[in-house]
């Protein structure tokens, strides 16, 4: 009886312990607009990328204002995001434009920018 009661107990604490795992995961709370680059429109940007994902995703890349035209259009053709309106995206690609321009991959030193003569 006594074993079985205890394996029981292990497994239910194993059930109730995954939810604490995949906690680690993101959720937007986990984020602040602080923590990036710093800027004219850093909040307005933060706030209109992260009603979806998280703004890591964003500032992970870097991205030509083209690229990041691009980008924008791709979240409202495909992901159904709002289309910001013109004042709105003329201060978030400034700030994208301005905060995560194009760069070297990090941690390749050896990395040659082929475009670079
Ligand atoms: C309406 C929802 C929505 C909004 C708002 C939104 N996105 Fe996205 N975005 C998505 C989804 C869905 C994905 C793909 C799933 C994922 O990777 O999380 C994605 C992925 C991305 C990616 C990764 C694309 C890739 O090729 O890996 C970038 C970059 C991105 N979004 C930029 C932005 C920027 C910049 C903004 C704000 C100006 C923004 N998103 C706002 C829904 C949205």
């Amino acid at each position: 009886m006594m074993p079985r009661l205890l394996a029981l107990t292990v497994v239910a604490g194993m059930l109730l312990t995954t939810p604490a795992i995949a906690q680690t995961t993101f959720t937007p709370r986990e984020e602040s607009p602080e923590e990036f680059a710093a800027g004219k429109g850093r909040d307005e940007t933060f706030y209109a990328c992260t009603a979806c994902h998280g703004f890591r995703l964003v500032a992970q890349q870097g991205l030509t204002r083209a690229q990041w035209e691009d980008s924008i259009a791709l979240m409202v053709r495909r992901h159904n995001m709002p289309p910001l309106d013109d004042k709105n995206r003329e201060t978030v690609l400034n700030y994208l434009e301005a905060a995560y321009p194009p760069r070297a991959p990090v941690g390749r030193r050896d990395w040659v920018n082929p475009f670079a003569k």
